[in-house]
């Protein structure tokens, strides 16, 4: 019998600060600090690997350094091409986990290491175009498998429910071996289809729009929370 690690591990409300007020960045942070939020979403685009441009190691350590009220883990999801070099840039500024997508490097055994070698705890990023096949050799030394569920390069776009089917793919995977990994989703995460990811196999929940888009933080966060804590 597999290890059933998923069915007792908390699951995790990771607000996207894409979608947040950037004129006021570290306020919206500890707003869903407030509101519940387990984990903070950092999304890293280069204009290059996808079509937008976001932001770098220093914003994500002025919020990590400069705010030391914020104790709530950072969660950088790199869309960036070489990802590599950048890499050492985000472990010193705070990430707590480092996701990258395997086409933006050329070895992804040693990219996984090298963020691992940080300290930092390495996610690697499936593409609605992209296999699970990858995983086959990488599963073993990683510590999250993020399952994109719309393409990535903007927030507020529509969720493809066609990543349900890679969630419980990936679910079973996990649920084959010992190591403790996170599975987390990412992409048009609303209150009304929370409960099909957690049902489909996912822990980590990553919501921008929903979230920062809504009157009141605590409540969606909340919202959120019931949905999949009673799945
Ligand atoms: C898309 C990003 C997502 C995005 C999610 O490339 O990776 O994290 O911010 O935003 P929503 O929840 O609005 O789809
Ligand atoms: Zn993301």
């Amino acid at each position: 019998m597999p290890r059933r690690y998923y069915t007792f591990v908390r699951n995790l409300i990771a607000p996207s600060i894409l979608a947040a007020d950037f004129t006021r960045l570290g306020e919206e942070v500890r707003s869903v600090v407030r509101a519940g939020a387990d984990v903070i979403h950092f999304d890293v685009m280069d204009n290059h690997y996808v079509p937008n441009l976001t932001v770098g190691p220093m914003v994500l350590e002025a919020l990590t350094k400069a705010e030391p009220e914020i104790k709530t883990p950072f969660d950088v999801h790199l869309m960036v091409d070489p990802v590599g070099p950048m890499i050492d840039a985000f472990a010193e500024a705070g990430a707590h986990f480092i996701s990258f997508h395997p086409e933006t490097s050329d070895d992804v055994r040693s990219t996984i290491g090298q963020i691992r070698a940080l300290g930092v705890k390495a996610g690697l990023v499936l593409n609605p175009d992209t296999s699970i096949n990858i995983l086959d050799a990488t599963l073993d030394i990683l510590d999250l498998v993020l399952v994109m569920s719309v393409y990535p390069g903007f927030g507020g776009q529509k969720f493809m429910s066609s990543s349900l089917d890679k969630i419980r793919d990936v679910r079973q995977l996990i649920d084959q071996q010992d190591n403790q990994i996170r599975l987390e989703i990412d992409g048009g995460i609303k209150t009304h289809n929370i409960e099909q990811a957690k049902k489909a196999g996912a822990d980590m929940f990553v919501a921008g729009t929903e979230i920062f888009k809504s009157a009141n933080y605590s409540e969606t966060i909340a919202l959120m929370r019931q949905k999949i804590d009673e799945t």
